[in-house]
């Protein structure tokens, strides 16, 4: 292979077997989405950098160290590859006065950037789908959002093994004073804190809290406790958001360590985390940015959200017997009058939902059997000579290795009985 032409680190090819989980995925993303009346949205993969630096904060580790940003040797622009999708979301449904006099409820999906150091489930290319609801002030939003999540994890089969960690960041004002008390409780602790503490001291110390630094533990655990500093205004809507969960069945642990790696969070902030996905176990994240747009520029837009990390959810899926797509059929074919008929045949199956590859070849049966095997199809129909003249074709089922004669105009309720039934 000439020298470089390689992929590049932390960016993945997508193969068959995957994409036919992610198919399934996207698919039942849009399905459920749809039930509860959210509607399709896309942006650009690229963005102004200064659209993310002003939205994720530029004290996070994204905006610090993560982001691909280049300059456009054409104009000059300072451009970056989108590194979440919230902020470009919210920047186009502003931008086109979308929520004028009424909500908007979205979801996009695609490709995401950020230069982090790969390892299974991170990497620099991945894949998010976003739901996100413009225009409602009220906690009842979580908790619709929260129940889109666990209708997905229900048709996927992986409710069971996903938990629900909640908690609430409070408002600008409420962190601003809490975040002095933190400096000032970490500076007391400073001989004990790793390099990655100390230099996020005071660019953005509520991510000490969630360290993964084991011989931090005990610091962070007696850290001064910010639901206690909130005001009765947000613990009791926390509270209330609290109990939404519990009267509608969604089980929840309450983290109160829970601080989420972007800044635009105010209120309610949750993630659904696996124990089966090792250090990267967040599927889904996201909660409250009612700031957002007013930090962009634009006027006051309410906003909930969340993202799904699909590589990591196709992942929990990968063992799991999803819905398959339509059934495949191989047609194998002696001589051209076969071949010809078999295309029109072909053309009638497709039509009524079935898959089919027509041999495009001229072999011998048994290689064309073999083939059916290799695309995983389940019955080949096979039409040579003596079928052709008895207006039949012979279906061999790959599965049983049994064969069995049927005429032309009975093949497709045959094949339903058969496959289907
Ligand atoms: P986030 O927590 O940065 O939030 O990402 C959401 C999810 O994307 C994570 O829980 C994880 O499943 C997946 N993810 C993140 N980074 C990687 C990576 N490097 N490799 C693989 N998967 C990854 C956001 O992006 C917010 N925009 C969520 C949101 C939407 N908040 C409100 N609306």
């Amino acid at each position: 292979m000439s020298s470089g032409l390689y992929s590049i680190r932390g960016m993945n090819d997508l193969f068959p077997d995957r994409a036919r989980l992610w198919d399934y995925l996207l698919g039942l993303t849009a399905r459920v989405c749809g039930e509860f009346c959210y509607d399709r949205i896309d942006f650009p993969i690229v963005g102004p950098t200064a659209l993310f630096c002003r939205a994720i904060g530029s004290d996070t580790d994204i905006v610090e160290k993560e982001m691909y940003s280049f300059t456009d040797n054409l104009n000059g622009d300072k451009l970056a590859l989108r590194p979440e999708g919230t902020a470009c979301c919210l920047r186009a449904v502003a931008e086109n006065n979308m929520t004028y006099g009424r909500q908007q409820r979205l979801w996009y999906h695609g490709p995401m950037f950020r230069h982090e150091r790969p390892q299974k489930g991170r990497y620099r290319q991945f894949h998010q789908i976003g739901i996100e609801c413009f225009g409602m002030s009220h906690e009842y939003t979580e908790l619709e959002i929260l129940l889109l999540n666990s209708e997905l994890w229900r048709c996927l089969g992986i409710g069971d093994s996903l938990e629900l960690h909640v908690n609430t960041i409070g408002t600008l004002e409420e962190r601003r004073l809490y975040r002095r008390v933190l400096v000032d409780y970490f500076s007391s602790h400073i001989d004990s804190l790793d390099d990655d503490s100390r230099r996020r001291l005071y660019s953005n110390p509520f991510r000490i809290l969630d360290t993964k630094n084991k011989g931090m533990q005990s610091i962070v655990s007696n850290a001064p406790t910010f639901f206690k500093m909130l005001t009765t205004e947000t613990q009791d809507r926390y509270h209330e958001f609290l109990s939404t969960l519990t009267e509608t069945g969604i089980p929840y642990i309450w983290n109160n360590r829970l601080v989420r790696g972007l800044d635009y969070y105010n209120g309610v902030v949750f993630e659904w985390v696996s124990n089966q996905l090792g250090s990267q176990s967040a599927v889904c994240a996201g909660g409250r940015y009612d700031g957002l747009a007013k930090q962009l520029g634009y006027s006051n837009i309410y906003a909930v959200g969340c993202a799904i990390g699909i590589e990591r959810i196709v992942e929990l899926c990968s063992d799991k017997i999803l819905p398959g797509g339509a059934i495949r059929l191989y047609a194998a074919h002696v001589g051209i009058e076969a071949f010809y008929k078999l295309h029109s045949l072909a053309r009638d199956l497709r039509l009524a939902g079935w898959s089919v590859i027509v041999h495009p070849g001229v072999d011998p049966l048994g290689a064309q059997i073999k083939r059916a095997d290799q695309f995983g199809c389940s019955a080949v129909l096979i039409i040579g000579e003596s079928e052709l003249k008895e207006a039949s074709v012979c279906i061999k089922f790959l599965a049983s290795g049994q064969q069995v004669k049927i005429c032309f105009e009975k093949l497709q309720q045959f094949l339903i009985d058969s496959l289907k039934g």
